[in-house]
């Protein structure tokens, strides 16, 4: 028997949702390339295309944009939660805490219920940005800002978080990153969500237990790395130095890499394109953008050779920057954007549901005897 350390290449499920062809940079949800969805849907159609594997007709998405917007307000009795904690509670571990507590306003608690699939979406989709914006402003001693049902998802988001309109572009560059986040196949916190919904757990848990996963800096905590590590380059002419230091410490470059990828992963494309298209609004004369230009040209002569590429993440914390968006709340926007497609999973995997049960090579000892502690050396 061997071990497969990370399940590397092994198939735990068989799933129509997303595709990805690593050595030609290709991705697709429901067979749809990621560029024409970019170009032509917007985040809640795409959710809608994840979860119900169609895109919907226009009632189907006059319905869902309405259920969704039904859901945007919290209860108070979780603002009253989030004014108790700590202020500098991480946004993640904010996400992971409140999720599960959203379940207790959801009436259809059976997971095997198709309704109980539905209303979670909804009321996660429409909830959890309103919660991210308001542990922001909480978190800063600032009021909360209500959301304002008349603007787009994005732009929604955008106005509850900073406490002002948004342009209208911006709000549409921001949703079309969410497309961007939606769905990645099965990754870490996916199959964590997989792992949760076997045991038939409803779809709050297996989102929270999702989002811890994402959490880590190996999955979506490398967007808020990759800024920090920009930010501190204090001359663009230090780049090469800081890079060839950091490879010569053998540490990992943020927003590089990628388990599949190995080649240009197409999100890093599109997202940078985004970007671009944002400058054109801000003006150009932006240091951070220009630092990661930079650091991109050097790392890819670095690394290109080992197949090593930039990622989504590096350039959306400078996209995100640029839309008044703070460093800790990269990684929560992720997670805003993947619930779709952590729940698209989930009810996917209840079609055939098997508990994941995985076995060990145990290369532990055999009858070894308990020692009393005053004898323990
Ligand atoms: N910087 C420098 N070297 C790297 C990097 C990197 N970012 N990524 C991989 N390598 C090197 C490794 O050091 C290793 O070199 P070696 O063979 O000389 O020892 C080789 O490439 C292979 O490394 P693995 O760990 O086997 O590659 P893996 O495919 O498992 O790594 C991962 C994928 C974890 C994403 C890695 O590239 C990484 O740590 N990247 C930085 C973190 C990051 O950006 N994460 C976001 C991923 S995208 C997402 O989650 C949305």
């Amino acid at each position: 028997m061997k071990v497969y350390a990370g399940l590397a290449g092994i198939p735990v499920v068989k799933s129509s949702i997303s595709y990805i062809d690593g050595q030609k940079g290709i991705l697709e949800y429901r067979g749809i390339p990621i560029y024409e969805l970019v170009q032509n849907s917007n985040f809640l159609e795409v959710s809608y295309l994840l979860v119900f594997g169609k895109l919907p007709k226009q009632t189907e998405y006059d319905q869902f944009l309405c259920d969704v917007k039904n859901n945007l307000n919290v209860d108070s009795s979780i603002i009253n939660f989030l004014k108790d904690i700590p202020k500098d509670t991480h946004p993640m571990k904010v996400l992971q805490s409140i999720i599960p507590i959203l379940s207790a306003f959801d009436e259809n608690k059976d997971v095997l219920d198709e309704k109980h699939h539905y209303s979670a979406l909804v009321r996660l989709l429409g909830q959890t940005p309103t919660v991210l914006a308001a542990w922001k402003r909480i978190s800063e001693g600032k009021e909360i800002v209500e959301p304002d049902f008349r603007l787009s998802y994005g732009e929604n988001f955008l106005y509850m978080l900073r406490g002002e309109k948004p342009e209208k572009a911006e709000g549409e560059i921001f949703d079309k990153c969410l497309i961007l986040h939606a769905e990645h196949t099965i990754n870490a916190s996916t199959f964590t969500a997989i792992v949760v919904v076997s045991t038939l757990a409803d779809f709050y848990s297996c989102v929270s237990s999702a989002v811890g996963s994402l959490s880590g800096r190996l999955h979506g905590g490398a967007n808020e790395r990759v800024y920090h590590m920009l930010s501190h380059i204090e001359k663009i002419e230090d780049i090469p130095k800081i890079i060839d230091e950091k490879l010569s410490r053998k540490e990992r470059i943020m927003g590089f890499g990628h388990r599949v990828y190995k080649t240009y992963d197409p999100r890093a494309l599109i997202i940078k394109e985004l970007l671009e298209k944002l400058i054109k609004i801000k003006g150009d004369n932006i240091p951070l953008y220009q630092k990661a230009k930079e650091f991109e040209k050097v790392a890819l002569e670095r690394l290109k050779e080992k197949k090593i590429y930039p990622n989504i993440d590096f350039y959306s914390g400078v996209l995100y920057s640029l839309l008044g968006i703070p460093p800790e709340f990269y990684t929560p926007v992720f997670a805003m954007a993947r619930i779709s497609g952590w729940i698209a999973h989930c009810k996917e995997y209840l079609k055939e549901n098997k508990l994941f049960r995985p076995t060990q090579i145990y290369d532990g000892g055999h009858n070894i005897h308990y020692i009393p502690p005053e004898k323990r050396e």
